[in-house]
């Protein structure tokens, strides 16, 4: 394909080079003259390991050029990478004008080129840029419409610096969110050449995987270092304890516990990492990451009490009032404090647990002792179907077996929320 790279930084010259190296015409582009004239003599306009040998075998196929004529090499390719810089302004956001003035100039060109144009953004943007701001910029300067005279994906760039040209041979995986098939397929082609999945989705998921990755590498590094001032505290090396952390992929590193859901609780998270915080305060580390935690959790609590409270519905049927399913024991429970919060707001709250009203039985008064359960053993009903016609919205908190086959039953008319799966509301509000 004849591919054209605006950009020749870090994330332009790379795909450029290696987009070449998979047998493409490129074109590189960019503002600085400089940078284009090194490029198209064979020479990489950045430092970065393996390129300078990567872009000079390139430049001997004659497969790679470098203008600074960007709607010339729009005119002249089937699709062009918008790789240049994103920054941030003064009060946080995002500054686009960069990408703004390169998709303006792309759609200009569109305008006079009879063959579709596919383009495809590179530079990271926040969730929702590429459709309601991007889009509507092409739409504007090229007169047409996506899908049409163009294309419009969003396929973000998870090379790190210093081992770029590596990660982009052999990606964990490549994610192309698109706006219209056309360029999802030209895309998939593309790629069809490196052995890594290729994951075609929503232009809106493609810009939240790149920031989900990036705020999940952050949020490593600090939580390490976090660790790290504890152990130091108490004397110990932090690299010591974290390489014991690292050691369980069964639940440290892996995929649990990453799945959106409710908040966590029971008788152990709650309880540590707030002790560990009060212990942390008291001795003057300061933890942030650590210390934002508990607030974290109680935030998923809140937005699901707002989410009920939203509605008109006074009857709630809860399924499944412990920290998870299958256990008895109601300390800590996120649930137990939902359905308080729902108590308080004025709404009859009811709910069937079968392992809890089993560990109620068998329980001594001693055994609890957390506040959230204060009254809750009046709401416990013994028969789901009876309280699924009771209740006007069911609360679902887990996927266990007999809350499923009874709700398959259910009568059309209950507004069902599932806690497990952070699904909307379904059914038909109010009755
Ligand atoms: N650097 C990385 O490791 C990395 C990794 C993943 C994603 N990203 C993202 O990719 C994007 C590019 O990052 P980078 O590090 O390559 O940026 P960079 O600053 O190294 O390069 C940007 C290039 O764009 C050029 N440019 C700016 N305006 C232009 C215009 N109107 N026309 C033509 N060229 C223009 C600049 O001259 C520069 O050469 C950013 O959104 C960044 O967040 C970067």
């Amino acid at each position: 394909m004849k591919i054209s790279v605006v950009g020749l930084g870090f994330v332009g010259t790379v795909t450029g080079a290696c987009l070449c190296e998979m047998g493409h015409e490129v074109v590189g582009v960019d503002l600085d003259e400089g940078k284009v004239d090194l490029f198209a003599r064979g020479r990489a306009p950045i430092l970065e390991p393996h390129i300078d040998q990567l872009v000079a075998d390139v430049w001997r196929s004659g497969r790679l050029r470098g203008t600074s004529d960007l709607k010339a090499a729009v005119a002249d390719t089937d699709m062009t990478f918008v790789c240049v810089g994103t920054l941030r302004n003064a009060d946080g956001s995002q500054d686009i004008s960069a990408v703004e003035n390169v998709v303006q100039s792309i759609g200009e060109a569109i305008a006079r080129k009879k063959a579709f144009h596919s383009v495809v953004i590179r530079s990271t943007v926040v969730p929702g840029t590429t459709r309601n701001h991007i889009l509507k910029l092409l739409e504007h300067a090229s007169g047409g419409s996506v899908g049409e005279s163009f294309g419009l994906a969003n396929n973000p760039e998870f090379t790190r610096e210093g081992s770029a040209v590596a990660d982009f041979r052999a990606p964990s995986r490549i994610v192309v969110g698109e706006i219209d098939a056309q360029t999802g397929d030209r895309l998939s082609l593309i790629y069809s050449g490196i052995k890594s999945p290729i994951v075609r989705t929503s232009v809106e998921v493609a810009e939240t995987v790149k920031y989900a990755d990036n705020s999940w590498h952050a949020l490593k590094v600090v939580f390490a270092n976090e660790i790290d001032a504890i152990s130091r505290f108490v004397g110990l090396d932090g690299s010591h304890v974290m390489d014991i952390f690292c050691s369980d992929r069964d639940l440290n590193i892996s995929s649990a516990y990453l799945k959106p859901g409710f908040a966590f609780g029971g008788p152990c998270l709650p309880k540590d990492v707030g002790v560990l915080n009060h212990w942390c305060r008291s001795n003057g580390l300061e933890v942030p990451l650590l210390a934002h935690i508990i607030a974290g959790n109680e935030q998923i609590i809140d937005r699901a009490a707002s989410q009920i409270l939203a509605t008109a519905h006074s009857r709630i049927a809860v399924l499944g009032l412990a920290y998870k399913a299958g256990v008895c024991d109601l300390r800590g429970s996120p649930i137990a404090t939902l359905v308080q919060r729902l108590l308080k707001a004025g709404r009859n709250v009811r709910a069937f647990d079968p392992d809890v009203s089993r560990g109620r039985r068998l329980a001594t008064r001693h055994d609890y002792t957390d506040d959230a359960l204060d009254g809750l053993d009046g709401l416990l009903a013994d028969d789901i179907d009876e309280l699924l016609g009771w209740g006007e919205m069911i609360v679902v908190t887990s996927h266990a077996a007999q809350y499923s086959s009874a709700l398959s039953k259910l009568a059309p008319g209950h507004a069902v929320l599932d806690l497990s799966t952070r699904s909307g509301i379904k059914g038909r509000p109010g009755r």
